[in-house]
């Protein structure tokens, strides 16, 4: 069982810029809570609970005013600081004493995912022994993503970052699950042309081993990149749509952890006085 995971948080947020001058663009609003719930409610719907953040070295004060350590949700959040962003794998050699011997699940901070099967998909990929596992979906532009080719057997035969040829429309999502190995893997890595170690060199080994396995979100299933501020603004209109027409919330944290039986009342109430009079507390409020 994977019982570690990491959220990459860090990044210069150059596309995003003015906008993340000041603040850290996993900060900033998907409609009504700061990017980061959304990756952060996927590991605990993965149910794990022992959560390293990774920030921009210089940010975490702004992190720790949000989510502090984890005790209002029944978990535990440690953060480490990246100096650079130096590329997707550098995370694990930053977290490695994280890790430990354990196997670790890594969601990079500006990923949003949305959908009836996810929970079913997140518990059977913790669950991986050996090797790694990585989550596909379809897109339009596969240009902009790192995309993987599969056999029919969902077993992935070609994986290439941003590719300027099309070969399959399948992006490779920012949610991975690997076995240890991946600490000593990230360790190996040169970086690119453009400078950072990448995530496909890091699942090529896997690959060459093959030992690199997949799964497809479907067509009932979401998952958005909020990369620019386009997607970013069609991300939050998303969350509003479903919220305002189911009267639930995507990504409340309490929620989950009260759903796993993590946290108890006095830890929502402890929650609603945090936020203060908002529409978050008010719906933390019905859980009561
Ligand atoms: O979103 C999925 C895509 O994410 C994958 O399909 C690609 O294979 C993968 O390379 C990545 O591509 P992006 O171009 O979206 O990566 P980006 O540089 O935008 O970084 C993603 C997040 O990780 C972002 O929130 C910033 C953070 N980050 C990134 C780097 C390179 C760090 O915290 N540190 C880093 O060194």
């Amino acid at each position: 069982m994977i019982k570690k995971g990491i959220i990459l948080a860090g990044g210069k947020g150059t596309r995003m810029s003015p906008l993340t001058k000041a603040v850290n663009k996993q900060l900033l609003p998907i409609y009504d809570k700061p990017l980061i719930f959304y990756p952060l409610s996927i590991l605990m719907l993965a149910k794990i609970k022992d959560i390293l953040i990774i920030v921009n070295k210089g940010q975490l004060d702004q992190y720790k005013k949000i989510l502090p350590n984890g005790n209002n949700l029944g978990i535990k959040i440690s953060y480490l600081e990246q100096n650079e962003p130096r590329g997707l794998p550098d995370a694990f050699v930053i977290g490695e004493k994280f890790i430990g011997k354990e196997n670790v699940a890594m969601i990079l901070g500006d990923n949003f995912f949305y959908g009836q099967s996810l929970s079913k998909l997140l518990l059977k990929n913790t669950k991986l022994k050996n090797g790694a596992r990585v989550v596909l979906h379809k897109v339009l532009k596969p240009e902009s993503f790192g995309v993987a080719k599969t056999n029919n057997q969902n077993k992935i035969i070609k994986i290439k970052e941003k590719p300027k040829k099309f070969f399959s429309n399948l992006a490779i999502t920012g949610l991975y699950f690997f076995d240890n190995n991946v600490v000593k893997y990230a360790k190996k890595l040169k970086p690119s042309a453009r400078g950072e170690v990448e995530i496909v060199d890091l699942l090529n080994f896997y690959k060459s081993k093959n030992q690199l396995y997949a799964d497809l979100i479907g067509r009932g299933g979401a998952w958005l990149d909020t990369g620019s501020m386009d997607d970013f603004y069609k991300t939050s209109t998303f969350v509003s749509s479903i919220e305002n027409q189911q009267g639930l919330k995507i990504a409340c944290l309490e929620e989950i952890a009260f759903n796993n039986k993590w946290i108890n009342r006095s830890h929502l109430k402890q929650s609603m006085k945090f936020y203060g009079n908002c529409d978050y507390s008010k719906y933390l409020s019905k859980l009561l």
